[in-house]
């Protein structure tokens, strides 16, 4: 045991002119040092109070040396008192000891706050006349001594020093009597209710802050001089210095406070304590036996006043860290005033869950603060936006993808256009006047549309030259629309030329070509549409087989050798058809023949640069002279339709694969029958029926002429079309019906005449024809 004493006694005069010379001595015995340590892994005792009165005692504070942690927490409950008195420094071991008896009262302890509420007598002193005082209560434990405390420190912080009353210069003195702190109270007699209303700040009353590392103080009060007028007015009888709680002087000075009193009070004073046998946690974690944070779940915390530590609960925790198993969680659902939830609590260790009810989303811990889910959740605003993304990069991707085949296609068919010539041809056609005959140039887009797509059922037919398509304009009119196959570059650059020059062709027998697309690789040819079908089906149709009358054969053959003479004198150089062919003659719905299919024809060469180098025809047509010369002239036509004019009066196709070897070609045929004389017998029964003999020899005569072998002498398609109308007229007049007659042969033959050319249809011709030589008649 260790007694440390410490006296202090001082005596202070103070001069007689300052009135009111507080004098105070005191002899101040401290008993410091450490007693009973109590075994710090013991079980407390079992009978252990936990409180005094109704101020709960917990450890390491202890009623009793066996329950508190040491001598420096050990408290006495007195229940001499009502309600019982709880007060530390224990009982001195002297009882003789001046401050035997003189404890100082809590009120309050808290583990969490580290502190302890001191109850402690306000000093007063009253009746001050002529600087003596007639009373006070300083026999009452006015000051506190902490010195020399393991446990207790005044707290600078939360502590004030007041002086009341007035006047009154008021201070605490420490152990060595010296000025701590202090402040002066004055009266104002005039406005003393209307200044300073509601705070200790000067006017019948004042405070001061106290200085750190305060361990020892006594409060004193002192009066001034009287002749000093200001301070003298309207004086309090009683005047007071303590030290106080800051939170208490704040209560009890607003308002109107009563600075007018002179009863004795104590106060409230603050106290912080700590665990002092250890500089801090640092210090204290080193030895674990004496370290006193014993809960899971606790911590240490330095002491910001003075040496030492304590423990507190970890977050989320409550109870008494001091003791084993003394934090336990905290139900916070269980204390919403405290741990506010307006949606689910659920709670966890070391704290809670407080969430919004399902379907709600926010801060459930405020009012309010739940909002109704929003349906369109970051997630799917995330997968919405990528989303978005992607489809508008993809269609952008797309729409230039587009964008670009687009371009491309409107070039390849600009490059078309030019290529095929229609820049030429729109320039000739500005020429003559824009689009004479009613010519013009189609888009693809038209002729796409025209014909649904080039739909199959669309095929009119089919050629070694290409497919033909019926199609529909937008202005109703049906068309015949001719996709040719490749064709030679050396014919698609004048083709645009040919084109615009059977445009210019207008006759009733030709079919009429309407316009061309030029946009595609071979150009597209539109024609009027003739609805009969061609020639070659009308002959040679399925079963059952119509009847042609002689008239209707000879007004096709009449009208197509019209249409051709007129084209080979209608242009120069002449158009010449290359291709003359029952297939290409078509007929109209009154059986008027159209020839068609020009635009396989090519236009006279006029040198020999372009003579073509590809024979074109169709077997069983071909000129033998063409053949050998690869020169196609106006008389190759004039062969061609000599077969026509054979097969349109024979109805026997051009070559017929399925006879004897001699008579697969008509022409052979005819020329052998010619020869024979029995070449009636090659005709078609009806046509035998009806035409004389005159007219036979005469249509002999003239087919024999134009299947020449020698172009030059066959006649001219012009010659050839007269002849047959002739023939025609012939047929329908009534005088044909003299068969035989000289006088009605030799009118007919008159008419011949007027054409200057009269032909004697002799034997031995047809012999030489049947020797190859070339077939003469005499004019
Ligand atoms: C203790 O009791 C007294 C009077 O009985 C009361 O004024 C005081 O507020 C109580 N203290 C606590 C902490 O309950
Ligand atoms: C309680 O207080 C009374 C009166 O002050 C005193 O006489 C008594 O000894 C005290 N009891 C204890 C246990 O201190
Ligand atoms: C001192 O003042 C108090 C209150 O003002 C009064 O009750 C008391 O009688 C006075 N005593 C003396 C000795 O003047
Ligand atoms: C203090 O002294 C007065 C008279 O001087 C006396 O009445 C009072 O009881 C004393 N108080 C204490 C606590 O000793
Ligand atoms: C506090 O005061 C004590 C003496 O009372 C002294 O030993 C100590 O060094 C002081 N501490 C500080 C921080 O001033
Ligand atoms: C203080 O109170 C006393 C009696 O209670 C009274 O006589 C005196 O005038 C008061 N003084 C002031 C300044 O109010
Ligand atoms: C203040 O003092 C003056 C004279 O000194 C007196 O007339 C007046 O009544 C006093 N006021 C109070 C409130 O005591
Ligand atoms: C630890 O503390 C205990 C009790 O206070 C003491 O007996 C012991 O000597 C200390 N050990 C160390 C290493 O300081
Ligand atoms: C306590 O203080 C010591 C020394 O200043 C320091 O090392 C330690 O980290 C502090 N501990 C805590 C818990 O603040």
């Amino acid at each position: 045991m260790t007694h440390i004493s410490k006296q202090r006694a001082e005596q202070r005069g103070k001069s007689s002119e300052m009135g009111g010379v507080v004098a105070s001595s005191a002899l101040v015995v401290l008993l410091l040092g450490v007693a009973l340590v109590a075994p710090a892994s013991a079980q407390l005792p079992a009978d252990c109070p936990d409180r005094c009165g109704n101020i709960s005692v917990p450890y390491p504070f202890g009623i009793g040396a066996r329950c508190a942690r040491d001598f420096g927490f050990e408290l006495v409950c007195n229940h001499s008192y009502n309600p019982p008195r709880l007060t530390f420094f224990p009982p001195l071991p002297t009882p003789t000891s001046i401050l035997a008896g003189r404890r100082l009262n809590l009120a309050s302890l808290s583990l969490a706050d580290g502190e302890a509420i001191a109850l402690v007598s306000a000093y007063r002193e009253c009746n001050t006349t002529a600087g003596v005082v007639i009373s006070n209560n300083r026999n009452q434990t006015i000051y506190l001594s902490l010195l020399g405390s393991t446990t207790y420190r005044l707290s600078a912080a939360r502590n004030r020093f007041v002086a009341l009353g007035c006047p009154n210069l008021g201070y605490l003195s420490d152990d060595m009597g010296y000025y701590v702190t202090g402040c002066t109270s004055v009266c104002r007699p005039s406005q003393w209710n209307v200044v300073s209303p509601g705070a200790c700040t000067g006017v019948g009353c004042c405070q001061s802050r106290i200085p750190p590392n305060v361990s020892y103080y006594e409060p004193s009060v002192q009066g001034f001089d009287k002749e000093t007028r200001i301070f003298n007015e309207n004086t309090t009888a009683c005047r007071y210095a303590f030290v106080a709680e800051d939170k208490w002087i704040e209560t009890t000075y607003s308002g109107r406070p009563d600075f007018n009193r002179s009863d004795d009070f104590a106060v409230p004073v603050v106290l912080d304590w700590a665990i002092r046998n250890v500089a801090n946690c640092a210090v204290a974690q080193r030895n674990m036996t004496d370290y006193m944070c014993r809960s899971a779940y606790s911590d240490c915390v330095n002491s910001t006043n003075g040496a030492g530590y304590r423990c507190k609960c970890s977050q989320g925790y409550e109870g008494n860290p001091y003791l084993h198993d003394g934090c336990n969680d905290i139900i916070e659902c269980d204390h919403l005033d405290k741990y506010p939830c307006y949606g689910v609590c659920t709670n966890v260790q070391g704290g809670y869950r407080c969430d919004c009810p399902p379907g709600f989303s926010g801060d459930a811990t405020k009012i309010n603060g739940c909002r109704p889910n929003d349906k369109f959740t970051l997630a799917l605003k995330v997968v919405t936006g990528v989303s978005v993304g992607v489809f508008l990069s993809v269609f952008m991707c797309f729409w230039l993808y587009l964008g670009l085949q687009k371009r491309k296609l409107i070039r390849t068919k600009q490059r078309f256009f030019e290529q095929n010539g229609g820049v030429i041809l729109q320039q000739q056609m500005r020429h003559s006047g824009g689009g004479a005959g009613g010519f013009r140039i189609f888009s693809t887009e038209e002729l796409e549309k025209a014909t649904n797509n080039f739909a199959a059922d669309r095929v009119l037919g089919r050629g070694g030259h290409g497919v033909v398509y019926k199609g529909v304009l937008d202005d109703n009119m049906t068309v015949a629309i001719k996709k040719s196959k490749m064709t030679e570059e050396a014919q698609i650059k004048e083709f645009a030329r040919e084109m615009f020059i059977l445009s210019q062709i207008n006759h009733r027998n030709v079919v009429k070509l309407l316009g061309c697309c030029l946009e595609v690789q071979v150009p597209m040819l539109v024609y009027e549409f003739v609805s009969n079908g061609t020639l070659y089906h009308y002959i040679h149709g399925k079963e059952p087989r119509v009847d042609i009358a002689l008239d209707t054969r000879l007004r096709i053959a009449a009208e197509s050798a019209e249409a051709l003479s007129y084209m080979h004198s209608s242009a120069s150089p002449p158009i010449l058809h290359g291709d003359v062919k029952t297939a290409n003659i078509l007929l109209d719905d009154k059986l008027n023949a159209k020839v068609s299919d020009f635009g396989a024809s090519k236009l006279a060469p006029n040198d020999e640069a372009e003579i073509a180098t590809l024979v074109q025809g169709t077997c069983g047509y071909l000129d033998p002279e063409y053949l050998m010369t690869c020169q196609l002239t106006d008389k190759s036509d004039v062969y061609s339709f000599g077969v026509v004019v054979l097969e349109l009066l024979t109805r026997k196709k051009a070559l017929y694969l399925d006879g004897p070897e001699e008579d697969r070609s008509l022409v052979s045929c005819f020329t052998t029958a010619v020869k024979a004389g029995r070449h009636q017998e090659l005709l078609d029964s009806q046509v035998r029926d009806e035409m004389n003999n005159e007219m036979l020899t005469e249509i002999a005569h003239l087919l024999m002429r134009c299947l020449s072998m020698n172009g030059e002498e066959r006649p001219t398609m012009k010659e050839v079309a007269e002849r047959l109308e002739m023939l025609r007229r012939y047929q329908q007049h009534p005088l044909a019906e003299a068969a035989g007659n000289a006088e009605e042969n030799q009118s007919l033959l008159g008419m011949e005449q007027l054409n200057s050319n009269y032909y004697q249809f002799r034997q031995h011709d047809v012999l030489d024809l049947e020797e190859g030589s070339t077939y003469t008649f005499s004019s």
